[in-house]
């Protein structure tokens, strides 16, 4: 679907190495990966909590479902980078899109459509999932078509808003430079667009609802997180990033829940790009590898008892965080996540200011839940409810 342009799905090569440079750099211009980013992110926390305040006052102890205000308020933090525009969590059109793109996700993945991968003509068919797809498809692209064209109009070379901005700029400076054959169009912006939205909103946002749902089933392990919390944060001041370092036992959690659900568990199927021998088989060129993240996490050789939730694997003897080699939620090579540092910041300012201010429970008489997930390129809890009470 994405004419092997935009990032993830782009063959490797000079073009892609190209964009994925550019865009990395723009990113970090705009804030990834720094301390610049973080009132970004929490200004959708301050949304999420605000809400949940609301919601738990008139639940009258009923559950809720996270997922709409958290989908909401991590692709504000890539729409910001990409698009300089903040979504209202009400917003119609938005939410549309944000269900749009999991339901995409699914279909492409997890039903008939995943045949078109083999016989592309099936892309056309005009029932069921195919055409279905094609609908999601046309949605979605109309939505940041409409957006790139208001960009264009309004383009103030001197003051680039985003990246969108900055890659128009980078497609003029290229034209007027008389660059034959340029990489740099509208067409490919599109298609990088599509990518950074879609990566950067369902697997942030499956990984903040596995944290939560984690903590939920194993209330021992959300005291001791909010324990560490109170005692380096306190219940006043709002997390930040500054506090990462003092926070081993929360950060050692977020880890042990990515390690244990893996959301992108097969990554993104690679290709050889020569012929090459590996333990005594020939991959030839142009073999489709798909990498299982998810058989590395669990590998029973490498970690103890890898199917118990046990976030003190992460620590050493004096409570310090510990980097194992084997924990590759992000990939790795060169096409690890280009969006690792980024997700890492949403994931830790999310759930540390989350379970500052709210106690996280399962509704009365509720079945344990279901930690099995669903699959549709990321791996997503199946949808819960959860009561929220504020901590004070
Ligand atoms: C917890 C959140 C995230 C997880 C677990 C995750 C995981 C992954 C994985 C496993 C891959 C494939 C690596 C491979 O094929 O070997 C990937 C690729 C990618 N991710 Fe993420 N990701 C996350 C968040 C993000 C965010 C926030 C962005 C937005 C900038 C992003 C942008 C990308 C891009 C552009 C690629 C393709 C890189 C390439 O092919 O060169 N990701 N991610």
């Amino acid at each position: 679907m994405t004419k092997r342009k935009g990032i993830v799905f782009a063959p490797y090569g000079p073009v892609w190495r190209k964009q994925r440079k550019f865009c990395h750099a723009t990113l970090r211009n705009f804030g990834l990966g720094r301390l610049s980013l973080e009132p970004c992110i929490l200004q959708g926390l301050a949304t999420i909590k605000t809400e949940l305040q609301r919601l738990n006052e008139v639940s009258g102890g009923a559950g809720v479902d996270l997922a709409p205000l958290i989908s909401n308020a991590v692709s504000n933090v890539i729409c910001s980078l990409i698009l300089g525009q903040r979504f209202h969590h009400e917003d119609h059109e938005f939410r549309t899109m944000l269900d749009l793109m999991v339901r995409g996700l699914e279909i492409c993945i997890n039903s008939p459509a995943v045949l078109i991968n083999i016989f592309p003509l099936l892309y056309y068919l005009p029932f069921g999932v195919f055409k279905e797809l094609r609908q999601v498809e046309g949605d979605i692209t109309a939505f940041l078509k409409r957006i790139i064209a208001n960009h264009r109009e309004t383009l103030d070379p001197a003051n680039p808003r985003d990246l969108t901005d900055m890659y128009l700029i980078e497609m003029l400076a290229q034209q007027s430079a008389g660059e034959e054959g340029s990489s740099f169009t509208e067409d490919y912006l599109f298609y990088i667009i599509g990518d950074l939205f879609i990566a950067g909103t369902d697997t942030t946002t499956n990984s903040v609802l596995w944290i939560l749902l984690y903590m939920v089933s194993h209330p021992d392990i959300q005291d001791e997180v909010q324990a560490e919390i109170d005692k380096v944060v306190g219940r006043h001041r709002v997390p930040s990033l500054t506090d990462k370092g003092s926070l081993p036992f929360t950060e050692a959690t977020i880890m042990e829940v990515q390690r244990l659900t893996v959301v992108v568990p097969l990554a993104i199927p690679h290709m050889a790009s020569e012929t090459t021998e590996f333990r005594g088989y020939t991959i030839p060129k142009g073999t489709v590898v798909v990498p299982n993240l998810w058989s590395v996490h669990r590998d029973p050789t490498v970690w103890d008892d890898p199917d118990t939730f046990n976030p003190a694997r992460f620590l050493d003897d004096e409570g310090k965080l510990l980097r194992k080699e084997c924990f590759i939620p992000f990939g790795i090579g060169r096409r690890v996540c280009m969006g690792e540092q980024l997700a890492k910041m949403e994931l830790f300012l999310m759930v540390t200011s989350l379970l500052q201010a709210f106690r996280f429970r399962l509704p009365e008489r509720t079945p344990p839940p279901n930690l099995q997930g669903r699959f549709g390129l990321t791996l997503a809890p199946c949808s819960y409810s959860v009561c929220v009470s504020p901590r004070g």
